[in-house]
């Protein structure tokens, strides 16, 4: 089998399984991921392109938040997927950046490697910016999570991030992940990229309490 009909197969195999993931997770973010991280890639050259595209492509079908606990069932689903297909060369290359490319993953036990870089980078810019915004508020809608709960403060007064316990709303999931990802990037050409799309997420933060505030204080008799 070539590669153009390995990475169609791939493409199938993630179709299949992305299904009963929320819209944030959809095929085109999955497309889109692909495209920033054969992007950097060309930039940056770090890894195989063929390897980041499977691996872009791949990337999101054993993510426990959806698959539940038993993501050991999905790393087998996906280690004999490309078993079969004839990428077994590549299989464990892929395997250890879909066990480590979550932001919330712990498991930090190997961090070298050039191709997670490659990927998280992607996945995480594709988290901020106006799209970023649009996928949390979609995944807020999905856990039924409230828009924003003002009893919680996201920041002091001098305007510093500070990091937030409460989980409930999709404003504190800016202060808890969105903010905090352009910081987070590996490669200087997701960097560039994330600069943008985080001074986006600040203009809509703004906006944001700019309306909120006008429709709870005094200021309409003002
Ligand atoms: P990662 O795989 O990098 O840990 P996630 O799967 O947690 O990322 O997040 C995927 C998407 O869902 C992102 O756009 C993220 O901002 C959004 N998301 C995750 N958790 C929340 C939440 N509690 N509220 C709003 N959006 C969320
Ligand atoms: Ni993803």
């Amino acid at each position: 089998m070539n590669k153009n009909d390995q990475i169609l197969m791939t493409e199938e195999f993630v179709r299949q399984n992305l299904k009963g993931y929320d819209s944030g997770h959809d095929w085109w973010h999955i497309k889109r991921v692909r495209k920033l991280a054969l992007f950097i890639n060309e930039k940056e050259v770090l890894a195989d392109p063929f390897t980041v595209e499977i691996t872009a492509l791949l990337h999101d079908t054993a993510d426990s938040k959806f698959t539940g606990e038993n993501s050991e069932k999905d790393y087998l689903l996906v280690s004999d997927f490309m078993d079969k297909f004839g990428m077994s060369d590549i299989r464990d290359q892929v395997l250890n950046v879909i066990k480590n490319v979550s932001f919330s993953n712990k498991n930090k036990s190997d961090d070298h490697d050039p191709l997670l870089w490659v990927i998280q980078d992607a996945d995480r810019l594709d988290a901020i910016g106006a799209i970023g915004i649009a996928r949390a508020f979609n995944y807020g809608g999905f856990r039924n999570n409230k828009i924003y709960n003002p009893e919680i403060v996201n920041s002091d007064e001098s305007g510093k991030v500070t990091c937030q316990t409460e989980t409930s709303s999709t404003i504190s999931h800016f202060y808890e992940k969105l903010l905090l990802l352009k910081y987070r990037m590996n490669t200087l050409t997701a960097k560039r990229l994330a600069a943008e799309r985080h001074e986006f997420l600040e203009v809509f933060l703004k906006q944001f309490y700019k309306e909120w505030e006008f429709g709870t204080d005094a200021s309409i008799s003002g």
